[in-house]
């Protein structure tokens, strides 16, 4: 016998925000905390998503020359080139968040220090940590960008404040997600009890819900990695990268994250950011790239390591260390993990 709720809710059109609240009503002891940080990450990821449509017309494609919006004449902490449209992602970003009244501090990849906006006595519980715009060097040539997203619960301990409070614990996310920029605007999004995907309809401007609870494969040959740095793998990696030569692999590599994992997490594989002989903590972000896709590929079914544990295991040191990263497939994942212990 067919079951007529379930028809009834798959068939109906069902926004972000009627999602959230719809999950919140199965949470009695919900505060609604998702709802309202959820409605800022919405608003700053629709207009995002317009200036990035829009960025050769505005012409914001290029590098930031610092000034109003950027810091040290363009150049971000991490030592590397803003171009205009980061810089104006995060503005945004902050713009939409700044105002919501559960968050404690944000933390952006542009942005040397946390920008604390409340303290725990006041009803700051959260920190909103992001990437403002992933892949940005792929936006010259209209490949798919992205905006990465994690909501960390922090500790009930008063007295902290700042980066201190932020690092204190293990890392407890209570929400992660992402927005791919790319031939149409995607959000996926957990808040632990699964992975939703969101398209955003800009005929109505509002993400509707599109497939609920993804799984990905547990196996596909396909492997995305840049592999013109294998000479500075770690041995592991390589002897791994000719077992999948000699084991009919395919390779797909965009060279922004989020579009990366969300084949990854759609179509299966595994994507491997190690660590090089030049960058020996690897390139990608624990805070605002890793722990975000970790979360989403773990309640997707998948596994996200270092090589050495669970991403999702580390304790965060710095607000902007770096994690070789390996996600996707449970089984993709063991046979690099494999390589590598050997
Ligand atoms: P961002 O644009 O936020 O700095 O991130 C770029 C990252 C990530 O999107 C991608 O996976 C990786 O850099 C690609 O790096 P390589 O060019 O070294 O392969
Ligand atoms: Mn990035
Ligand atoms: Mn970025």
């Amino acid at each position: 016998m067919t079951d007529q709720s379930t028809i009834w809710t798959e068939d109906n059109l069902m926004s972000l925000q009627s999602h959230i609240l719809a999950e919140e009503r199965h949470h009695p002891s919900a505060t609604g905390d998702f709802s309202w940080i959820l409605s800022g990450i919405s608003l700053a990821t629709k207009s995002i998503a317009s200036k990035v449509r829009r960025a050769r017309i505005e012409d914001v494609i290029g590098e930031s020359a610092g000034g109003p919006f950027g810091e040290n004449g363009g150049i971000n902490v991490q030592g590397e080139q803003q171009l205009k449209l980061d810089v104006i992602a995060n503005e945004v970003i902050k713009a939409c968040l700044g105002t919501r009244a559960n968050i404690a501090a944000l933390v952006s990849e542009e942005e040397q220090e946390p920008t604390i906006l409340r303290s725990r006595e006041s009803g700051g519980r959260y920190a909103v940590f992001f990437d403002p715009l992933d892949g940005s060097s792929n936006l010259d040539v209209s490949v798919g960008v992205g905006t990465i997203f994690g909501i960390v619960r922090l500790p009930d301990t008063r007295g902290i404040s700042g980066t201190e409070a932020i690092l204190h614990e293990r890392a407890t996310m209570a929400a992660a997600g992402y927005v791919l920029y790319g031939s149409s605007t995607v959000m996926m999004l957990t808040t632990g009890n699964g992975v939703d995907m969101f398209v955003l309809d800009q005929s109505i401007g509002a993400y509707v819900l599109v497939k609920r609870k993804i799984k990905m494969p547990a196996t596909k040959k396909i492997y995305s990695i840049n592999e013109a740095y294998a000479n500075r793998f770690p041995a592991g990696i390589r002897t791994w990268l000719d077992w999948a030569h000699n084991n009919d692999y395919s390779s797909r590599y965009i060279g922004s994250m989020v579009a990366d994992v969300h084949r990854t997490l759609l179509k299966g594989g595994v994507f491997v950011y190690p660590e090089t002989n030049d960058r020996p903590e690897g390139k990608l972000r624990l805070l605002y790239e890793a722990m975000p896709m970790a979360m989403l590929v773990e309640q997707a079914g998948g596994t996200a390591s270092t090589g050495r544990g669970r991403i999702l295991d580390l304790r965060p040191e710095a607000l902007h260390q770096r994690v070789p990263v390996i996600l996707g497939s449970a089984d993709e994942v063991s046979h690099v993990q494999r390589y590598i212990d050997a």
